[in-house]
Order: C-alpha cells, then sequence, then structure tokens
C-alpha cells in the first residue's frame, strides 16, 4: 500500500474505528449565535463529513457558560443536547464521525462582566491579565485546589453529554493559551506548588483532568488531546517539553494526541506558519480587530506559508512516542498527504485546506485535484462570528445567515 492509499485505510483510536485518517480540526465556525447550536453548525460539519473527512471536530465546545470565549460559542450542557444530536446524526449520516472539542477559556475570556460568574476569570496564576485589557478584566485568579477539582469535574460533565448527545469523540483542548494551556506553558503558570515548575508539574493538573476523562467515557469514545507542541519562538515551552508533553499524555493512556503550535496571544504565526491578514480587512468582530491591530503592532517579522509548515516539529514527537499522533499544519495536496504518512504519523488533521473545500478529501482520492486553492491568506479568521459564520473569501459557497439562528434541532 501507498503511504497515499495508507491515509484512506481505516483506523483504531480507542474504542473508535475512522473509515480513514483526515480529521477536520477545529476551527472556530461563529455558527453558534448567542450559545446556540445551529442548523449552520450541523450542515458545516455534515457537509465535512459528505467530502470524506472521518472525523469532523466542532470547535469550542465549552465546558460551562463562564469556559467561553466569546458568548457566540455553544456549552456542552442539557441546553444543547438535542442540537448537538442532530449535529451528529447528520454527520453521521454520511458515514463520518464527529468529535467535541472540549475547552475551558481559563483568562482568555472576552465575556463582559455582567455574563462572567466569577470577579476574575480563573487561571493557573493570579495577577494582571493581559487580555483583559479588551475586556475590562484587568485581573486574573489563580485556581485553588477546590476550583480545580470543580474544573476537572466540568470536563468529565462535558464528556458525559457529548456521549449522550452522540458525539464519538472528544477533544480536550490543552493549547493556544486556553485554561488547560494556561497550566502547561510557563508564560502563564508561575506557581511554586506541585502544579508549576518543571514541565512534569505544569503538567499535574492537564494530565489529571485527562485521566478522570478517560475514566468517565474512555471505554465509549475516543479522547483526543489537542496542545502546541511549542509556545512560538521567543519564550516559554520549546520543544524539547513539547516532547514531553506527548510522552505524559501517552503515559495517561491518551488515545491520539493532535500536535498544533503557538499561542493565541503570543505567537499565532507560530500557529497558522504565517501572519494574520492586517486590521485593514476588517473583521466581523471588533474584538478580533482589536487583537489583530494589537498583534500587527507588536508582530514580529511575517513568516511565509510552506506546505507542512510543523513538519520539523511534529517528526521530533514523532520519534520520541509511539501513541497516535494526528499531523496538523499546512497539509494542502497530494505529497502533503504523502509526507505525512511517510513521517509515520497516524492521521491527518486539516483546518483551512477544508474551510476552502470540504470535499477536499473526496477530491484528492478522485485526483480530480492534485492542491487545494487555499492561498493561506487567513482571513477565514477574520470572518468569524460574522453573520454568515466562518468561510472561505476565495471560495464562491457562502454559508447563509439565517441557519445560523435556527436551532440544529427544530
Ligand atoms: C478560521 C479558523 C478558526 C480556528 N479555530 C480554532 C479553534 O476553535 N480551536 C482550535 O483548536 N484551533 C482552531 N484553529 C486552528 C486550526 O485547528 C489549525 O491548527 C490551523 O488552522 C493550522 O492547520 P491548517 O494549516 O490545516 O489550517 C482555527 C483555524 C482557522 C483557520
Ligand atoms: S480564506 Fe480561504 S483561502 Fe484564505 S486561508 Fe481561509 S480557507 Fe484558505
Amino acid at each position: 500500500m501507498s503511504q497515499f492509499e495508507k491515509a484512506y485505510s481505516s483506523l483504531t483510536i480507542g474504542p473508535l474505528t475512522l473509515r480513514n485518517r483526515f480529521i477536520k480540526a477545529a476551527t472556530n465556525e461563529g455558527m453558534a449565535k448567542g450559545g446556540i447550536v445551529s442548523k449552520g453548525l450541523a450542515r458545516f460539519h455534515e457537509r465535512m463529513a459528505e467530502g470524506g473527512a472521518a472525523l469532523s471536530t466542532v470547535a469550542y465546545c465549552a465546558t460551562s457558560r463562564d469556559g467561553r470565549t466569546f458568548i457566540d460559542q455553544a456549552v456542552l450542557d442539557d441546553d444543547a443536547l438535542a442540537d448537538f444530536r442532530a449535529l451528529t446524526d447528520a454527520v453521521h449520516r454520511h458515514g463520518g464521525a464527529a468529535s467535541a472539542q472540549i475547552t475551558h477559556a481559563g483568562s482568555f475570556t472576552f465575556l463582559d462582566k455582567d455574563t462572567l460568574q466569577t470577579s476574575k476569570p480563573l487561571s493557573s496564576s493570579g495577577g494582571f491579565n493581559k487580555v483583559g485589557v479588551m475586556s475590562g478584566r484587568f485581573f486574573k485568579k489563580a485556581m485553588n485546589r477546590d476550583e480545580m477539582d470543580a474544573m476537572a469535574a466540568e470536563f468529565v460533565t462535558a464528556a458525559i453529554k457529548a456521549r449522550e448527545a452522540g458525539f464519538d469523540a472528544v477533544e480536550l483542548h490543552m493549547g493556544h493559551g486556553y485554561l488547560l494551556s494556561q497550566f502547561v506553558s510557563p508564560i502563564y503558570n508561575k506557581r511554586r506548588d506541585a502544579y508549576g515548575g518543571t514541565i512534569e508539574k505544569r503538567m499535574n493538573f492537564p494530565s489529571e483532568v485527562l485521566r478522570k476523562v478517560l475514566d468517565a467515557v474512555g471505554k465509549d469514545l475516543a479522547v483526543l488531546v489537542k496542545y502546541s507542541m511549542t509556545d512560538g519562538p521567543g519564550k516559554g515551552n520549546t520543544i524539547s517539553e513539547g516532547v514531553e508533553v506527548a510522552k505524559r499524555l501517552q503515559a495517561d493512556g491518551a488515545h491520539m494526541a493532535v500536535l498544533s503550535n503557538g499561542l493565541n496571544v503570543e505567537s499565532i504565526q507560530a500557529m497558522f506558519g504565517c501572519p494574520l491578514p492586517s486590521s485593514g480587512s476588517k473583521p466581523a468582530n471588533p474584538i478580533i480587530g482589536l487583537g489583530m491591530k494589537i498583534q500587527e503592532m507588536t508582530a514580529p517579522p511575517p513568516i511565509e506559508f510552506r506546505e507542512n509548515y510543523l513538519r520539523e516539529l511534529a517528526q521530533q514527537v514523532r520519534a520520541a512516542v509511539d501513541m497516535p499522533l494526528a499531523y496538523l499544519g499546512g497539509i494542502q495536496s497530494h505529497e502533503g498527504v504523502e509526507q505525512a504518512m511517510g513521517d509515520g504519523f497516524e492521521a491527518i488533521a486539516m483546518g483551512r485546506a477544508l474551510v476552502h473545500d470540504p470535499h477536499f478529501v473526496n477530491r484528492l482520492r478522485e485526483g480530480s485535484i492534485q492542491t487545494s486553492g487555499c492561498t493561506a491568506c487567513n482571513r477565514c479568521v477574520t470572518m468569524m462570528y460574522s453573520p454568515g459564520g466562518t468561510s472561505c473569501i476565495e471560495s464562491p459557497d457562502k454559508p447563509d445567515p439565517k441557519l445560523n439562528t435556527e436551532r440544529a434541532a427544530a
């Protein structure tokens, strides 16, 4: 079997067998207006399954209302179950599987004072909250042990709700600067107790959450973890810590690690392999616009996008662990798929190539295309939270904003 054919062969992770090795990576859809799991969101993932992806990841399913970064994000609670069920049913109708990306924002939240229940957003450490400059939440609170117990229970409950809603997998978000990543990264974690200091100690709380989720649902659902291999150039975790994280996830029994990179605030280019568009492109959400402007003013020189831009980092993780790994970062072509398979990754996760064309997986297989038309312009990021939600500006296929206001199960 060629490496390319291997990408289209089935794969078992934990209790889940996927029809092929392609995972639609989480790309915040912006289709849960006011937190409603909408018909538009269900349709977005149905199209990924129609187009051939084996597992479609629903981005940012919050563990609780306070766990949201933006108000237009769904919470994995009882109110949303019927609508999430309509989404997972739609994916299953096309032979695909669905994964819920379970996330808590920690201090990376833009919820206003009337919405957020806690007086200060929770994080690994307290003190000045640079993200809060945009939301008026200038200080964050270091979680105490009781709050950590409650938080671990929130993740477990969300995973159980995901199972009730028909999801086949959950993906714990341990990267990009959200709560669990605020423990992993020394940029955020300044603790001096058992949960801060060395990478082993910084992993203690995320690892505890993972083990509890595995205990609760791991027999029925695949439990994936997405994390950042490095915190980007400059400061924070380097790849040697990124390798240690993978070893810990393996020891804990995670069914797969999805290898991302970088942090939302500090190193967005490390995540996308190229800069966000200039603030001149006017994102729909003013907070994203302000964030883009600040990043523009403080940004390092732009890096040029190249296919499989995280290859060298991911290869170092590959060399250190045997657990199933999903390569993520700039897969754009037949050759890119072959390369990632040849490097020994069990699966391939893709974001932009599938936002550009949900049928990319099937079209590559048929040979009707060899390369994605995605130009890595990142303007889909500016479309998040527009009325239509995340979509490709290069594609003629535009989402219908009306579908984003109707509950998926209605
Ligand atoms: C519009 C957009 C929204 C994204 N939102 C999320 C998200 O909610 N959660 C997440 O883990 N990653 C998110 N990402 C990052 C992707 O999952 C992925 O790491 C990144 O796009 C690199 O993969 P690619 O080169 O295949 O696009 C987003 C990416 C895009 C383009
Ligand atoms: S807007 Fe379209 S072409 Fe640009 S990065 Fe997003 S998916 Fe690719």
